[in-house]
């Protein structure tokens, strides 16, 4: 393959995913298949603003894509934000050569890098990897599986004692302004009811649900709330709960934070990560700049960065549907 790229920088930014390593390992050991100078950039944006680099090899990467996080460590860069800010990158950039960027991360990482090629034309790709799965044109982002698998095992766990006391749980799952982590583990965790920022479910419509279980012998209900919910975070959900029956049940919430953004990632993240990498470093190769590089139905896309942060992505509503019968 002819290409003018000659050294390509790789870096991880915003919220780290399981899987980042995979694809830093895939991107490190794709350019040196290929013949190109591979540079690692520490701390996302703000490596770039300190000119943290330093030369990648396949051996640099060894043993890394089990890991959970970021062996390049990540950051959300207010400095990158500014025009100033993003000069001063440009600046380390052209002292060291690299006339390629590779950035691994959500829609904050690639709003930045969509606003650096703007500005100076330097070809970026980026690969996505968020646990969130918010962003147009993949339909798997690095970080979702292991992520929501991790939120499933958590809530089985949960369900245990929710059954063994007779008690509601609420179950608070990250995601942003996403409703895709709490889709999916509420299905897969047959949980009673789920509330996602994507669909109006009203408090009265909630008390219906439980009261509905309640008469049909239901002794413990879970109900999986995203952080980004319409009707409120869980514990203010479990107040109103509370408050407007009477303490009828006896509720609890768990809020599942950041532990899952932890962790090793799920064979299926590796193999995405590992999928991406390369393709990214392809897509550099064969001129694609300004894009994301996303798998769907399995096939390769590049979609434009700002497509892919700001194109609308729809919930699966036939899962929305199945775990409506289902929690009859
Ligand atoms: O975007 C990934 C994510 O984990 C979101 O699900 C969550 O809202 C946010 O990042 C948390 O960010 P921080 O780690 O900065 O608190």
């Amino acid at each position: 393959m002819k290409s003018n790229i000659k050294k390509i920088g790789v870096f991880t930014s915003g919220g780290d995913a399981p899987g980042m390593n995979a694809a830093i390992r895939a991107v490190v050991r794709a350019g040196a298949y290929y013949e190109k100078t591979v540079v690692g950039i520490r701390s996302g944006y703000d490596g770039l603003l300190r000119g943290d680099f330093r030369e990648m090899g396949p051996r640099d990467v060894s043993n890394i894509i089990h890991r959970g996080g970021t062996i390049l460590k990540s950051a959300r860069s207010d400095e990158f934000r500014t025009e100033e800010g993003r000069a001063k990158a440009y600046e380390n950039i052209k002292a060291a050569g690299i006339d390629g960027l590779i950035a691994i991360g959500g829609d904050g990482t690639f709003a930045g890098a969509h606003a650096f090629y703007k500005e100076y034309g330097i070809p970026i790709i980026g690969i996505p990897g968020t646990i969130d799965n918010d962003l147009v044109g993949t339909d798997y982002t690095i970080g979702y599986d292991t992520a929501t698998n991790t939120a499933v095992n958590a809530i089985d766990a949960i369900r245990d004692t929710a059954s063994s006391h007779d008690r509601l749980f609420f179950i608070e799952v990250m995601g942003r302004d996403a409703g895709f982590i709490a889709v999916r583990s509420a299905l897969a965790t047959g949980a009673e009811a789920m509330l996602i920022p994507e669909k109006k479910t009203t408090v009265d419509r909630l008390l219906q649900i439980l009261e509905y279980g309640t008469v049909n012998k239901k002794s413990s209900s879970l109900v999986v709330v995203a952080e980004g919910a319409n009707e409120g975070s869980s514990i203010s959900l479990k107040e109103e709960v509370d408050r407007r029956t009477n303490e009828q049940y006896d509720s609890k919430v768990t809020i599942l934070g950041h532990l899952q953004r932890g962790g090793k990632p799920t064979c299926f993240d590796r193999i995405l990560a590992s999928r991406m990498g390369v393709l990214a470093v392809e897509g550099l190769m064969e001129g694609q700049q300004d894009v994301m590089v996303g798998l769907i139905n399995r096939k390769v896309r590049y979609t434009t960065l700002l497509t892919a942060i700001n194109g609308e992505r729809e919930i699966d509503e036939e899962l929305l549907r199945v775990g409506n019968i289902l929690a009859i």
